[in-house]
C-alpha cells in the first residue's frame, strides 16, 4: 500500500472515525448514499483507497469484502452495516457513475 494511504489510515483511526462508524446503530442508515458518504467515501472518494462508483463491480464481491475486510481495509459488522443495509449499498455502487472529476490532489 502505499504511505499517503497508510498515513490516511492512521489518521482516519486517530480521529476515530471507525469508532465512529460503528457507533451507527444498523438500521440507522438514510440510504446507499448516506452510507457512503459517511463510511465508504471516506477513503474510498479521497484517493486513499481506489475509487468503486462507475466500475461496476459485482455486489457479491462488494459484500464479501465489506464483511471480511481487505488488506488496509476493516470489516464491516452486521451490528454497524446491516445485511439489508449492504444489498442495497453493494447494488448502488454497482449501478453508480464514475464521480464527474477525479478528487483533487490523488496520491500517484
Ligand atoms: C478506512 C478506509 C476504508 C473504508 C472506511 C472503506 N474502505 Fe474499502 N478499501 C480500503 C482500502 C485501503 C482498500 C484497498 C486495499 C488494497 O488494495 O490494498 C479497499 C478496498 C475495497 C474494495 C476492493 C476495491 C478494488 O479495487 O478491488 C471494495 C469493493 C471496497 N473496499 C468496498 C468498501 C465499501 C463498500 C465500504 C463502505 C462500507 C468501504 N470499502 C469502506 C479502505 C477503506
Amino acid at each position: 500500500m502505499r504511505p499517503a494511504a497508510v498515513f490516511a489510515l492512521a489518521l482516519a483511526s486517530t480521529a476515530g472515525f471507525v469508532t465512529g462508524a460503528r457507533a451507527q446503530a444498523a438500521g440507522q442508515w438514510r440510504g446507499p448514499e448516506h452510507v457512503w458518504e459517511s463510511t465508504c467515501g471516506y477513503c474510498h472518494g479521497a484517493g486513499v483507497a481506489p475509487e468503486l462508483r462507475g466500475r461496476g463491480l459485482p455486489p457479491a464481491l462488494i459484500k464479501k469484502i465489506v464483511r471480511e475486510g481487505y488488506a488496509a481495509m476493516p470489516p464491516f459488522h452486521p451490528s454497524e452495516l446491516g445485511d439489508q443495509d449492504l444489498a442495497a449499498l453493494a447494488d448502488w455502487i454497482a449501478k453508480s457513475q464514475a464521480p464527474p472529476k477525479p478528487p483533487a490532489e490523488a496520491p500517484k
